[in-house]
């Protein structure tokens, strides 16, 4: 007998150290204090509910079967239905935990094969397995569920998560619309690989992250595409977005593979800035070193939710894809999607980084340099509004506040003279290079700066991101 069970055995009473030895009757286990309950969100302030304490998402397989909203006049509402399979390893021994879902319901739930209990509150999908739940022990979870889709919205009140339109969905969920569509742990700190199985009426396209898995089946009027995402990626990342699109695939310049899916209403301006992701995708290497992921590619929808969505490896553009817009979430690819943000108070991370990408894309071109678009957004008069923002705290009702993109993208400029081109280059590869594939927070970022560029940056930093007055001096 290892000393070390010989010595827990001697600190415990008989009965416990027989149930430690010979295993367990599931009485005795119920009773053990060390199995608790997953908490229901992740620790994020901004939103308390999204993800979930306990486990750690190795990899979701969706199968989903989906009809798009029937014509006029019916109302804006579709069908999905979806079995997903979820492998987990549990962070601690489980009692019970939680997924997100939202809006739809789950009809069956197993944990490692076995039929478990759960039950539904607004955002919690909470789930009791009849057999408690060993921390770091592969569990796979398959959940069943569906429901009638609308267009959900976020926070503030944009369109987000599953958006129901009359020929397909826009799915594009930041921050926290990922449950709409599957159960999930819903946040950036949980990064997962994807499969996806998605049925749709014949004569649609879904199209997911990653690269096709096989060839689109077709059966009875209705068509199953199958989508394989490899690279780990936050849920708010995942797309399964369903229209008539057209298909454009090819090779890019630096060898990665390009699926576009394109209505065919926009297929006059967006594929024109699109024709640039070759050259841009060569640009950003040159910046911020190897593309990180297997594919890239844009959805280009006719219906709109007002932005576009840095969805990982196929980002999602509505109606237009506007030159800038394509390399502002091009860039994302490594500034949001690769290295991610650690709270969502880390938000001016993604934006910031992608602006500046669009300013220097700009002065690459020969539109603009990045000094002068610089200049252009120091000309604010300091009684604006723009600069009365804490733009590393911009809270959840802010995250897409103007300054967070804006002053972000200042901030980075400022940054660059601040410590010379060689250090600011150094300090972006490393960054991408050392946080990739999984997170990290400004204070990550403050601590990078100062150990590439061996200045003090605490001064510089505190007027920039957390002063909400326009910065004069730094
Ligand atoms: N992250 C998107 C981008 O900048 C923007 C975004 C996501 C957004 N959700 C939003 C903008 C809601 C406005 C409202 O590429
Ligand atoms: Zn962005």
């Amino acid at each position: 007998m290892p000393s070390r069970l010989r010595n827990a055995l001697l600190a415990l009473g008989s009965a416990v150290a027989a149930v430690a030895l010979f295993g367990a009757p599931s009485v005795a286990v119920a009773a053990s204090p060390e199995y608790i309950p997953g908490s229901d969100g992740a620790g994020d302030p901004y939103f308390p509910l999204a993800g979930n304490g306990g486990t750690d998402v190795v990899h979701y397989d969706l199968d989903l079967d989906y009809t798009p909203a029937p014509p006029e006049p019916a109302p804006l509402e579709g069908r999905l239905d979806g079995v997903a399979t979820i492998d987990l390893i549990p962070t601690q021994d489980l009692s019970r935990f939680n997924l997100d879902l939202r809006g739809l319901t789950a009809t069956e739930v197993t944990v490692a094969g076995k039929p478990a209990t759960f039950t539904q509150t607004s955002n919690e999908l909470v789930i009791t397995p009849t057999k408690k739940v060993k921390a770091g022990k592969k569990t796979q979870v398959v959940v069943t569920y569906g429901g009638t889709t609308t267009q959900p919205t976020d926070i503030e009140g944009a369109l987000y998560g599953w958006v129901t339109t009359r020929d397909g969905a826009m799915v594009v969920s930041e921050p926290d619309g990922s449950a709409t569509w599957f159960p999930v742990n819903d946040h950036p700190t949980d990064k997962s690989t994807y499969s996806f199985e998605i049925t749709v009426p014949e004569g649609l396209v879904a199209v997911a992250n990653g690269l096709p898995s096989g060839p689109a089946t077709t059966v009875d009027g209705k068509t199953t595409w199958y989508w394989d995402a490899p690279d780990p990626m936050a849920a708010y990342l995942a797309t399964a977005s369903v229209g008539d699109y057209v298909v454009n695939e090819y090779v890019a310049a630096n060898g990665t593979p390009i699926f576009d899916a394109v209505d065919p209403a926009r297929l006059g301006d967006p594929s024109a800035s699109l024709a640039l992701t070759s050259d841009m995708l060569v640009f950003f290497e040159g910046l911020y070193g190897p593309y990180p992921f297997n594919s890239y590619g844009a959805i280009v929808d006719d219906d709109t939710v007002g932005y576009a969505l840095e969805t990982q490896t196929r980002s999602f553009f509505s109606r237009t894809a506007r030159e800038g817009t394509v390399a502002h979430e091009l860039a994302h690819q490594w500034m949001g999607d690769h290295v991610s943000p650690n709270r969502w108070a880390d938000i001016w991370l993604n934006e910031g980084w992608a602006t500046y990408s669009q300013w220097m894309w700009a002065e690459h071109r020969g539109v603009d340099t990045a000094q002068a678009a610089f200049d252009d957004y120091l000309a604010i008069p300091a009684d604006d509004e723009e600069w009365a923002l804490v733009v590393a705290d911009p809270g959840p009702l802010g995250l897409f506040l103007n300054p967070v993109y804006d002053r972000g993208a200042a901030t980075l400029h400022a940054l660059r003279v601040e410590i010379g081109d060689d250090a600011f280059f150094e300090l972006t590869q490393t960054w991408v290079e050392r946080f990739g594939g999984g997170t990290a927070s400004t204070a990550d970022f403050i601590a990078l700066s100062e150990e590439v560029s061996g200045q003090e940056l605490e001064t510089f930093f505190d007027v920039w991101l957390y002063t909400p007055e326009k910065p004069v001096i730094w």
